[in-house]
């Protein structure tokens, strides 16, 4: 049996095919720029099945007739689902790998400015002023809110309950866990009354495109601080300036955006208590990924079915 052809499409192709290699030697591996896809050697390419990138260029896939599964290089699949040009008989696989570690610093460093009261102990240092009547904020703990509650929402949570908040996960479909509450999407309204922080960490799909509009944000309050680390479209950007001046939301920070980069004249880019920071809460490194990746490169070497494909159905 000659060795199986994975692609490596991939803007780090360069970081990503001596790891891929190492991990499965097993394989024949070759990588391109995505910008240089075109080029790419079509004799080769006919035979490959499998294939790690992100996102596609357009008529990539025209040119791999036999591709049987396509590795994303990162937790989101929305793009890959979307795509007319992914046959529903393509396996596709996700890797979330360390995701909610880094999602997790990152939501805690952007609440943590707030809660500490970092600007303002800093606008008392530069002034010498000793300011015993700056207190942290929140000693009595405050309410979490984190819509999405698999691996990354959860060890999220697990962070915000670290730092004496009450957590709930907000799933698709409400269930009893052992660690912590889990409510569906219609007690959100209800669940926002008293939040301190709203975090989204789900995926985009058909139940949660637009789920943070004006409906519900105006169950929000002004102490609300929301942070989306998911996908851009989780919330319907022209509801989130109204929501921070009329007092149903606190603050706003936003690391994905439904375009990408986040176009120039978004009022979003200079609103005083929004900030935007560029698709960097989750970093996609092979350090990070390969963990999740391993058992599939395997599965694939040796013809076996790929464990853990995403569910079209679900979006995940
Ligand atoms: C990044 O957004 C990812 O889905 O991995």
């Amino acid at each position: 049996m000659p060795p199986r052809r994975l692609c490596v499409l991939h803007h780090r192709h360069q970081e990503w095919t001596p790891a891929l290699q190492e991990a499965e030697p097993r394989l024949e591996i070759r990588s391109w720029h995505p910008r240089d896809f075109g080029a790419a050697d079509q004799g080769w390419l006919a035979e490959a099945e499998g294939l790690f990138a992100w996102k596609l260029p357009p008529g990539a896939l025209a040119r791999m007739p036999v591709l049987r599964w396509i590795q994303c290089a990162g937790a989101g699949v929305d793009h890959l689902l979307s795509d007319p040009e992914v046959s529903p008989e393509v396996v596709i696989t996700r890797a979330d790998g360390r995701f909610g570690f880094w999602m997790a610093r990152y939501v805690l460093g952007h609440l943590l400015e707030d809660v500490q009261r970092i600007r303002e102990c800093r606008e008392d240092q530069a002034a010498s002023r000793w300011n015993p009547k700056c207190l942290p904020e929140n000693r009595g703990g405050g309410k979490a809110r984190v819509v999405g509650f698999g691996r990354i929402g959860r060890q999220i949570g697990r962070a915000l309950r670290e730092i004496g908040m009450e957590v709930t996960g907000i799933v698709r479909t409400p269930r009893s866990d052992p660690e912590f509450p889990l409510r569906g999407p219609s007690d959100l309204p209800e669940a926002l009354a008293a939040a301190r922080v709203l975090v989204l960490a789900a995926p985009s799909t058909a139940q949660t495109r637009g789920l943070i509009g004006a409906g519900v944000l105006q169950h929000g309050n002004p102490r609300l601080t929301l942070i989306n680390v998911g996908r851009g479209d989780l919330v319907d950007p022209s509801a989130l300036i109204p929501a921070l001046e009329g007092g149903r939301l606190g603050r706003v920070v936003l690391d994905v955006f439904a375009e990408e980069p986040l176009p120039v004249g978004s009022p979003l880019w200079t609103h005083p208590r929004v900030t935007v920071t560029p698709h960097h809460s989750g970093p996609s490194t092979p350090r990070d990924l390969l963990p999740d990746i391993l058992a599939k490169l395997r599965a694939f070497a040796e013809g076996r079915p790929i464990p853990d494909p995403v569910s079209r159905q679900r979006g995940y």
